[in-house]
């Protein structure tokens, strides 16, 4: 690569650009997962050299201190987001964002910290995330260390968002319908593996105040769109849908379920004991230990529970999404791992077999109408309300590399003479107030030799503006095009002409 860089930069120089390889093949290809490692471009080797240099700074500094060398990795399950990767999630979101706004959607925030007992309340003191996944510690009070109340990293944003609502006091049964959706990072202690971290990001739409079952289908509608705009081949995807019907339907099932599994409580593992001894079989169903997975193959189903009201509301549901042509598949062992639900729920999972990705859920959802009374709504009346998640890291794996937007080049400014700096320094200065993203190849332009500085911006630019004595004196710019090899003369005063022409895109 050096050696090819060499001649390119001689050949630029002498305005002989005969080795076009090079350039053809410095087109960024997109590349999230580590195991695209043999897709290795140009921007990646980029991100490594930092990477490599910030670990040679990280090192320097640690000899410096207390002269051991250590090396200090990120939390297990976290992810740094280089260039690359945001870039994707950039796009995710962005495309979420549009088809919320399209829906009627407005954004909202909330704290990514939340009171441990909101999560204990709503999705459920017996549900995986609860007993198992919370990053939660005691508030730091120096006066009295270990008083404060527990609080937590947000799991889910849900119930935070219920939390915010409820607090704000403006939405209640009687207000008209409220659209919200959310991007964040979420933390859940779980055992990293692909498609699973322990902080991870989410987009996510709620939609507050409606039972009709059709805002079931618009937000389910809604999520298909999403997947579809961010290119998901839906040939890999399936919308599994279940409901659980109402408080009363889920506790004539959790009785049926309680049966079932004390009688057969030496097969069960010890925290779905733990359940069965709180009065709470239904999480038994949704439980990831090996040997309740087996056990939960013969359990009881859903649908013998459910009111005649729950059935013909399921039923609305379904010709909804059969009349907007949306495919589904009613799997009645769907439970999803949240005490919130009730009435319909849904995931979308890839059903890419035999990949190892076969039944993961990029995105879940589901009708909570509960979930107010129990965190602290006034009135006795329900807030009925429905809205779904999903995962940006899963659909990062899934989506078209092909439509997200190629990452903006600026343009570079190099000059062969030393005196001309402070006139590159200017014009770099001048474009970006313009509106174009523009750099300097380096602040170093006294030390560094012509051939050094067009080095530096090969991969970085598509144009490169030369500062040359001779041109310069006549107020004339030399301006390459580095992908079709061309080179212009221009005049000072026509360099923002040139670049509209050339299409050269402002910021
Ligand atoms: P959830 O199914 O727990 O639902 O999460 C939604 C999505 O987040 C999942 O489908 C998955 O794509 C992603 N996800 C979950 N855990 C992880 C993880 N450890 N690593 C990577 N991705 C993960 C909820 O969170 C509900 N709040 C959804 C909802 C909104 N229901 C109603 N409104």
């Amino acid at each position: 690569m050096i050696k090819s860089s060499k001649k390119l930069i001689s050949s630029l120089l002498h305005n002989n650009l005969k080795n076009t390889s090079v350039l053809r093949n410095s087109g960024i290809i997109c590349c999230y997962s580590s195991n695209n490692q043999n897709n290795n471009n140009i921007s990646n080797q980029d991100n490594n050299n930092q990477d490599n240099n910030n670990n040679q700074d990280n090192n320097n500094n640690n000899t410096n201190n207390n002269n051991k060398i250590i090396n200090i990795q990120n939390v297990k399950g976290t992810h740094d987001l280089f260039p690359n990767e945001q870039r994707i999630h950039n796009f995710i979101y962005d495309t979420g964002r549009d088809v919320a706004e399209r829906y009627g959607f407005k954004e909202i925030s909330t704290p990514i910290i939340e009171p441990f007992e909101l999560f204990d309340r709503s999705v459920g003191e017996g549900s995986d995330i609860v007993m198992k996944e919370m990053f939660k510690f005691k508030e730091y009070d120096p006066k009295n260390i270990g008083s404060g109340p527990t609080i937590c990293l947000r799991p889910e944003g849900t119930a935070g968002l219920m939390r915010a609502i409820i607090n704000e006091s403006s939405t209640n049964h009687l207000t008209p319908t409220q659209r919200y959706y959310y991007q964040g990072a979420m933390f859940r202690y779980e055992s990293p593996q692909k498609g699973r971290q322990r902080q991870f990001h989410q987009l996510g739409i709620e939609m507050i105040g409606d039972e009709h079952p059709r805002s079931d289908v618009e937000t389910i509608d809604m999520a298909m769109e999403f997947l579809e705009k961010l290119g998901v081949d839906t040939s890999k995807t399936l919308l599994k849908i279940n409901t659980l019907g109402d408080s009363d339907s889920i506790k004539a099932y959790n009785e049926i379920l309680t049966q079932f599994y004390q009688q057969n409580r030496e097969k069960l593992s010890p925290i779905s004991i733990n359940r069965l001894e709180r009065n709470n079989a239904l999480r038994i169903l949704d439980s990831k230990e090996k040997q309740d997975i087996e056990l939960n193959k013969m359990a009881p189903l859903m649908n013998e529970s459910l009111s005649t009201k729950c059935r013909d509301r399921f039923k609305e549901v379904l010709e909804g999404l059969d009349c907007l042509g949306i495919t589904y598949e009613i799997d009645q062992s769907l439970v999803r791992g949240l005490d919130y639900y009730r009435h319909t729920i849904f995931e979308i999972q890839i059903i890419d077999n035999p990949s190892e990705s076969q039944g993961l859920a990029i995105l879940g959802g589901g009708r909570y109408d509960g979930l107010a009374n129990q965190i602290g709504y006034k009135y006795k009346e329900i807030l009925p309300s429905i809205g779904w998640a999903s995962g940006i890291e899963r659909i990062a794996l899934f989506l078209n590399e092909k439509l997200i937007p190629k990452p903006i080049k600026p343009i570079s400014i190099v000059t062969t003479f030393p005196t001309l700096s402070i006139n590159a320094f200017k014009l770099c200065s001048d474009l970006r107030k313009k509106g174009w993203p523009t750099m300097l190849s380096t602040y170093h332009l006294e030390k560094e030799n012509i051939s050094k500085q067009l080095k530096k911006v090969i991969n970085k630019s598509d144009f490169v503006i030369i500062l040359a004595p001779i041109e310069f004196s006549t107020n004339t710019l030399i301006i390459k095009n580095l992908n079709e090899h061309t080179q212009s003369l221009v005049p000072l005063n026509d360099i923002e002409d040139f670049l509209l022409k050339n299409n050269i895109s402002k910021i």
